[in-house]
């Protein structure tokens, strides 16, 4: 263990919950240590608040006493699960009895008994998150690693306490887990660790959405998303838990012409949107922009490869995937559509000559939302020819300022028709009919194309005169 984390232990074990803990502890004659990812994060240098504390007897009954002595602090007891948490500050410190676990083959709910430290700590998922810090007086911040965690730490190791096939077939969870940690730690997965998940991988059919959804999101926000991805395609999770994703691995070759692999070029997309954005949302645009890319694959002697509306296909798709992955169905989900179905236009508008009405087009249909879709196209770029690269970012850069002229023009980002349906039906004296959406229509699109500008004047002389053409009278 180097000098520094000794130091960062030291300190940390200096606050005043833990002398709490370390005197009534004492009181009661009941040996508590703390545990798991507070540890974990305290030798890695990854600040954590969430405190967990292990008790030879029960959680609740030093808790409540912990709780008094810091000044009456409001406990919350789960009886069933024998914990109790209290917040200090900013920190929240979760309280349980040491205990071993035994599973059944269908829940990841175990049968649970008191047990010893040794007990608890076998139970767990890794040898990273066994480690326990003694709150004892005797032996205050003395380190119980019985699975060499602090060297797999060190080597940078992801490994399971026990065999793995035990590990895993336990708490299926912890395959996910396994992977999000080396996603975020950057750690490697151990060969027999790897071999279990493998093994495994169905019984990650007993874990919920929720919960699959929650590591997903971590393997998502991680600084190289990437790593995470690749591994739940190489265990064979990634075609139980997201088959539309797998079903982008692979290049096909005819006539000697073979298209990309979607699979890394999407990796490829996510790792270089990651810099440019903590936006969760982005970042599964990035995930699902090409999803639609197999379903929509063709081969054309003359055109060669062609993914014909795979924008608008992979939008459709979403749903479906969102509601399996237990990922919100509500306006987060419609944004991540909107970026798929709009990921191929600035890259359109970038090739050609831009002209001042696509930009306007675009900016209608991406609203507020056209920022976050230019830094999806430019991560899209992952072209291996350098200068194809440097021209792809210089004709962005042009259609970002010809964006921001054209918004400060024409304000189209958050449009609201200048002349509104009720102002027609006056004009006219007419009741709601289909007259007033057709009349509408035609002055949006005037000011699309940039006949007339977004004004109110201009909007209502177009309406007098296509009102007149369409038969409506003005009222007197
Ligand atoms: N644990 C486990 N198996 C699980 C979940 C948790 O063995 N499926 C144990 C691990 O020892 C873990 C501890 O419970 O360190 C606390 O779990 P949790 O708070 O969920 O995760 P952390 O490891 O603290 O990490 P993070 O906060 O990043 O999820």
């Amino acid at each position: 263990m180097t000098q520094e984390a000794q130091i960062r232990v030291v300190r940390s074990l200096n606050h005043p919950v833990f002398h709490t803990i370390r005197d009534i502890s004492e009181e009661l004659k009941r040996p508590a240590f703390v545990i798991g990812g507070f540890v974990r994060d305290l030798y890695l240098d990854r600040p954590s608040k969430d405190i967990d504390i292990v008790v030879l007897g029960s959680g609740i009954e030093l808790a409540e006493k912990v709780a008094k002595k810091l000044g009456g602090l409001r406990l919350t007891v789960f009886k069933n699960f024998g914990t109790a948490m209290l917040r200090y500050r900013d920190l929240e410190v979760e309280f349980v009895g040491a205990r071993k676990e035994s599973y059944q083959r269908n829940s990841r709910k175990p049968i649970v008994e008191d047990g010893t430290l040794e007990d608890d700590q076998n139970r767990r998922d890794f040898t990273i998150n066994a480690l326990a810090l003694s709150l004892g007086k005797d032996n205050y911040g003395e380190l119980v690693d019985p699975f060499d965690g602090i060297t797999d730490m060190e080597k940078g190791i992801i490994r399971t306490p026990l065999d793995p096939g035990i590990t895993f077939s336990d708490d299926p969870l912890r395959m996910m887990r396994a992977i999000r940690f080396a996603t975020q730690l950057g750690f490697r997965i151990e060969e027999k660790t790897f071999e279990g998940i493998k093994a495994q991988k169905d019984r990650i059919e007993i874990v919920s959405g929720e919960r699959i959804a929650d590591e997903l999101n971590k393997i998502v926000m991680a600084d190289k998303p990437s790593i995470g991805f690749k591994l739940l395609e190489l265990t064979g999770l990634l075609h139980i838990i997201f088959p539309e994703l797998q079903a982008m691995k692979g290049v096909e070759k005819v006539d000697g012409r073979a298209h990309k692999d979607n699979f890394y070029h999407t990796l490829e997309v996510l790792d270089r949107i990651v810099p440019n954005t903590d936006n969760v949302w982005l970042r599964w645009s990035a995930i699902l922009h090409d999803i639609a890319k197999p379903r929509t694959k063709r081969y054309d002697k003359k055109l060669g490869w062609t993914f014909h509306n795979h924008n608008f296909i992979g939008q459709k798709m979403i749903p479906k995937i969102f509601g399996r992955m237990k990922l919100p169905l509500n306006e987060k989900m419609k944004y991540v559509q909107k970026m798929v179905g709009l990921h191929m236009r600035p890259i359109v508008l970038s090739e050609d000559i831009v002209s001042d009405s696509a930009v306007r087009r675009l900016l209608f249909e991406a609203g507020d939302d056209i920022d976050d879709l230019m830094t999806l196209c430019e991560a899209d770029i992952t072209s291996k020819n350098e200068a194809k690269v440097k021209r792809y970012m210089r004709n962005f850069k042009v259609v970002r300022k010809k964006l921001k002229e054209i918004e400060e023009k024409d304000h189209i980002r958050n449009f609201q028709p200048p002349v509104t349906g009720e102002m027609i039906m006056k004009t006219f004296n007419i009741q709601p009919c289909k007259a007033i959406g057709d009349l509408k229509a035609i002055i949006k699109e005037a000011i699309l194309e940039g006949e007339i500008g977004n004004n109110y004047e201009e909007a209502f002389e177009l309406m007098i005169k296509k009102g007149e053409e369409m038969g409506l009278k003005r009222a007197e």
